[in-house]
């Protein structure tokens, strides 16, 4: 398919048949995940695929009971790994990206001026900046896998809504999820991916006009 037509077909699927998921098309998705890029490729994610009909149950609860949590023959559970801001972690990234060739710095220069700027160094801020890139790097992560999803004749639906640190709703059930997936201290469930063979073709959804989120050279200026 298409890159183009890949994201012109692109809808949030909420209903699946029941047909599994090729293995190959499942690997797919989640190959187009770990290739997506990242801020100093810090990577900061994992993806659990959930298939056990009482975990998508708890999810499909987690997120205030919709139906297609449960009913998606795989959910992706995005999480966000906040420990690979750490400046270690940060600097390996950042070396791994210097050793390749892709930035051209010391050792250093990473030490002395990038993990220690603010502009640079994500670990400078506080937890609501950590956590803000977090969700930037996810989105570009699971966009990738949007697309891959729709490549593969998949369909997908991204979960915001549903209680976890960020939403402060649900605590209890949160943290019991939060063990039945065994996320480490550091990792947190910041989206879900519903996924499976799409039951329905849904017309496009509405979107702001061309020239009402678009200009050229100057805001408000048409292209
Ligand atoms: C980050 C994010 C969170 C979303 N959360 C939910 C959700 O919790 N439940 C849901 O049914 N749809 C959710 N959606 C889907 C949006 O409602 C949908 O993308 C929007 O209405 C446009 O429709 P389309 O994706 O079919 O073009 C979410 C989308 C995004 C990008």
């Amino acid at each position: 398919m298409e890159t183009t037509d890949a994201i012109q077909g692109w809808r949030s699927i909420r209903k699946y048949k029941s047909d599994s998921i090729p293995e190959a098309s499942l690997k797919k998705v989640l190959e187009a995940g770990r290739r997506a890029p990242s801020w100093e490729n810090v990577q900061p994610w994992h993806f659990i695929v959930v298939e056990d009909p009482g975990v998508k149950g708890k999810l499909s609860q987690l997120a205030m009971g919709q139906p297609h949590v449960v009913a998606a023959p795989a959910v992706i559970a995005v999480c966000g790994d906040l420990s690979a801001w750490d400046k270690p972690k940060n600097k390996a990234a950042l070396m791994e990206l210097m050793e390749a060739g892709v930035i051209q710095v010391t050792e250093d220069i990473i030490d002395g001026f990038m993990l220690k700027s603010p502009v640079f160094c994500v670990a400078e801020h506080g937890p609501s900046v950590i956590l803000s890139r977090t969700f930037e790097q996810l989105g570009i992560a699971y966009g990738f896998m949007a697309v891959e999803a729709v490549n593969q004749g998949l369909g997908m639906c991204m979960i915001g809504a549903f209680g976890n640190k960020v939403t402060g709703e649900a605590k209890e059930l949160y943290e019991e999820i939060r063990k039945t997936l065994g996320l480490p201290e550091s990792m947190y469930l910041l989206t879900l991916l519903t996924l499976g063979v799409p039951d329905e073709a849904p017309r496009p959804r509405p979107r702001k006009a061309f020239d009402a989120v678009v200009s050229r050279g100057k805001f408000g200026q048409t292209l």
